[in-house]
């Protein structure tokens, strides 16, 4: 492991020399440690001599967040310890006996060989246990589809800063590239070298050319197809779907596809975490047809505008045809009705109202009963801050990502109605924000309430 070393004395000489024999590298040796090293040095463990160094626990936490493993020697009565106790990070005696030091050098192994998971300890460290515990237990609808009647809506953008909130609020994130029109995760989060892509991975299934097998060794191969965010440990990426051969063998095998979907939806919440696919928009696509068909949420964006709408109207209606043939009329209703969270992106002032009521008024007169509320009312955003979302050369700058690094203040609406679309999914998602210190607030204090205000009026 690439270790960055924390302490100069005699202990941590000692130490080193260690760790280099059990073939292990020092990416650097320091007596402080401060934010600004996790860019310029590139590690994936740091250990801190606690008596040796000078190091304070905000900065670990800095590193925990971007996926660092942790890992504390301190004497008994040493602040770092009580920290590292309190917190689940591991610690270990100072100075070290011998057993100490393998002990060390076992937990290294065990980080290394991925059984000691970086996104567990970014949520024990970032939220606490308590938190994180009920991150991983609480009711929650865990597979969600993002999807839009029509193009350019903000589809992806939704999907994208959804997943990035979920994760920094503690909640490993599964994000799926499932728009087979124009899929464009992997440019949205940088991602240079992704391990396979969602038609890889649906080739490499039917090559297997077996439909049965051990539900948990599928799992760990559906995981593992995942490509971890570099500074985000919570957050794991499924990216790229574009095919324009439409002969293409993975795409004709239907329950093979609804197969290799649900098997990446349960295994992903089989972790306890989420899972968010970016949909396209023709929901006949055998792709699209099948994430609909498995989501037990789906968060339809739209602008509140004319052709919007009316694309909204015929694609309800077209699924609930679609699905009336298979599991009939109520059922189909019912489906629908409990899965629906409709959003309302690129909002301006109350222009929403207007554009919701001649939604519903449309539905009823083609006789569609569904109860559809505004769930999601996300605001405009200033044109140089989306531009720079998705066009400067760091994933950082995507905007809830943004707003917990700069708090800029025009994002704050943004970032607050987001919040309270996510909780619509999973409720306890705000108090993880919160915990990781970013939920925003209005200069008063109280908070913006989008939501609330609309509900009131
Ligand atoms: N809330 C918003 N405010 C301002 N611009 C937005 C917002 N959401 C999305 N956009 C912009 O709209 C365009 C389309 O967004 P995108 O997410 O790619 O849509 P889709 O995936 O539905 O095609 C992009 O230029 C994006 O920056
Ligand atoms: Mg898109």
């Amino acid at each position: 492991m690439q270790i960055l070393l924390l302490g100069t004395g005699t202990v941590t000489s000692r130490l080193s020399l260690t760790l280099a024999e059990h073939g292990h590298t020092l990416a650097g040796q320091m007596a402080a440690f401060s934010p600004q090293h996790l860019d310029l040095f590139d590690f994936q463990g740091v250990i801190v001599v606690a008596p040796e160094a000078a190091v304070t626990t905000e900065s670990l936490l800095r590193a925990a967040e971007r996926g660092k493993f942790l890992f504390i020697l301190a004497g008994a009565d040493d602040g770092l310890a009580a920290w590292a106790h309190s917190t689940g990070v591991h610690a270990f005696a100072f100075p070290p006996t011998e057993l100490e030091t393998d002990r060390l050098l076992s937990e290294i192994r065990r980080a290394e060989s991925g059984t000691l998971a970086a996104d567990a300890q970014f949520r024990r460290t970032v939220l606490g246990g308590d938190m994180a515990a009920r991150l991983q237990s609480g009711m929650a609808t865990r597979k969600i589809v993002v999807t839009s009647p029509k193009g350019g809506t903000g589809k992806t953008t939704t999907a994208v800063n959804l997943a990035v909130l979920f994760a920094l609020s503690g909640l490993t994130t599964y994000l799926i590239d499932a728009d087979a029109n124009a899929g464009s995760l992997q440019y949205h989060l940088r991602l240079q070298h992704a391990k396979t892509t969602l038609i890889g991975l649906l080739r490499q299934e039917l090559a297997r050319n077996t439909s049965v097998m051990g539900d948990i060794a599928a799992g760990a191969r559906y995981l593992e197809a995942f490509t971890p965010l570099p500074h985000l440990p919570t957050l794991k990426v499924l990216p790229g779907f574009i095919t324009d051969d439409l002969g293409d063998q993975a795409l004709q095998n239907e329950e093979r596809i609804t197969g290799v979907l649900h098997g990446l939806l349960e295994a992903g919440v089989a972790t306890g975490g989420v899972v968010i696919l970016d949909v396209g928009i023709n929901p006949a696509h055998v792709v699209h047809r099948a994430a609909l068909r498995l989501a037990e949420g789906i968060a339809i964006v739209i602008k509140p505008e004319i052709p919007d709408l009316a694309e909204t109207r015929r694609w309800l209606a077209r699924m609930l045809a679609s699905l009336s043939g298979v599991v009939g009329r109520e059922a189909s209703y019912e489906f629908v009705g409990s899965r629906v969270k409709l959003c309302y992106n690129q909002v301006i002032g109350q222009n929403f109202k207007a554009a919701h009521t001649l939604l519903q008024h449309s539905l009823k007169e083609d006789h569609l009963h569904l109860p559809l509320s505004p769930n999601g009312l996300l605001p405009f955003v200033a044109p140089h801050l989306t531009s720079e979302a998705v066009n400067s050369d760091r994933a950082e700058d995507i905007l809830v990502w943004r707003y917990k690094r700069e708090k800029p203040e025009e994002l704050a609406a943004y970032v607050d109605a987001l919040v309270g679309f996510a909780s619509h999914f999973v409720p306890v998602v705000r108090e993880g924000a919160a915990r990781a210190g970013f939920l925003p607030t209005s200069a008063n204090g109280t908070r913006k309430g989008w939501l609330r205000r609309f509900k009131k009026g």
